[in-house]
């Protein structure tokens, strides 16, 4: 039976670099069928609803999703579409690598990671944010739970079990935020002791991120809390050459979400302008999820043999290729 997933092509540059994605896929012949379904601020208009229902249920119903970036309105009290996503599915797992290509603007040619963050609590839940009534005193309440730290710690280990990883970094702060960062770690810890063929590594987060910058290449698989694993991760796309590279998953157990780490980019919106890679690196892992690896890994193989070539890169890469013919040129080798 082929497998059908759910396709959001989404608001700015989303529906450009979908498009060029599905056509790449099209080419990989990678047998899915797609049920297209909207959100964001196009949903808005054409139904009234930023995240109509009939959205969600196709979410439920096939389990994974490729989705474009997402604008939602400033003002107007709407809350962001990705959070409440995230929170519907319960998408506790936040899974981003950052990879070395050739000819990015990268100062590195030599990093092979993934971030792992906790993406459901820490610093990033609405409730206990509070400010007092003088507007003196402001108060973030961060609450780690060992559940949460076991799933994702977990979760964390088995990526680099099953990709043959080698090693996983704790980053943490356990030394100051004593009661939550330190629940993180012990229960991370406990999780490693299953683990022992993969090397574990504790490390500081402020440590971590001089680290990253000076040494990114000692970093294999990071697994941190979400606040941390927010900053870091935007940290390592900037290593890797930005944006437009930067693809990014989120996990759970009823549904996974795949999508480009940059948003709907409105200042070069239909020109034709947009670097599709992000996306298409996107779908890559979401061929690894659904099992079909060797696909992934010919489509990430193509998108490295283009840009050695410097075959029709977009204007962000430095060249003056299109979306368009750019994807042609990544589904020109896809095929080969
Ligand atoms: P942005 O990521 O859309 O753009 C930042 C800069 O990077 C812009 O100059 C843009 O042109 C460039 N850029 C981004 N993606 C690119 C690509 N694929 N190729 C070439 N250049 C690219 O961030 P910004 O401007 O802060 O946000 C714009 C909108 O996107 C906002 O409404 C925001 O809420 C939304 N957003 C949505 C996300 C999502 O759905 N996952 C994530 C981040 C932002
Ligand atoms: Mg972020």
């Amino acid at each position: 039976m082929t497998q059908t997933i759910a396709v959001i092509r989404g608001d700015g540059i989303g529906p450009e670099i979908m498009d060029a994605t599905l056509q790449v896929l099209d080419s990989l012949d990678v047998g899915l069928d797609y049920e297209f379904v909207e959100a964001g601020t196009g949903a808005l208009e054409s139904q009234g609803e930023l995240l109509p229902q009939a959205t969600l249920e196709s979410i439920r119903k096939h389990k994974v999703a490729l989705k474009s970036p997402l604008m939602t309105p400033v003002g107007g009290g709407f809350s962001s579409i990705n959070v409440q996503l995230r929170r519907i599915f319960d998408l506790y797992a936040n899974v981003r690598p950052a990879i070395s290509f050739p000819n990015t603007k990268s100062r590195y040619s030599n990093i092979d990671m993934i971030t792992v963050r906790e993406n459901t609590e820490g610093a990033y839940r609405s409730e206990g944010q509070t400010l007092s009534e003088d507007g003196e005193i402001a108060k973030s309440e961060i609450q780690v739970t060992r559940k949460g730290s076991e799933r994702i710690a977990r979760y964390a280990y088995e990526l680099a079990k099953s990709t043959g990883r080698k090693k996983v970094t704790i980053v943490h702060k356990a030394n100051i935020i004593k009661t939550a960062s330190g629940l993180f770690l012990e229960t991370a810890r406990r999780v490693a002791e299953e683990y022992p063929e993969i090397e574990t590594q504790e490390m500081i987060v402020d440590n971590a991120c001089m680290q990253l910058v000076m040494r990114p290449e000692q970093f294999d698989v990071v697994v941190t809390t979400n606040l941390f694993g927010d900053i870091m991760s935007d940290l390592c796309a900037g290593l890797v050459g930005g944006l437009g590279l930067a693809p990014g998953a989120n996990i759970g157990e009823e549904a996974a979400i795949f999508e480009a780490v940059h948003g709907s980019a409105p200042d070069i919106a239909g020109k034709g302008l947009a670097n599709p890679c992000a996306l298409l690196l996107a779908a890559a892992q979401m061929l690894d999820h659904l099992g079909k690896q060797d696909k992934a890994e010919r489509l990430r193989a193509a998108i490295i043999a283009t840009l050695e070539a410097k075959d029709s890169l977009t204007p962000d890469l430095g060249g003056s290729g299109t979306t368009s013919s750019f994807a042609a040129a990544i589904a020109k080798r896809v095929a080969a």
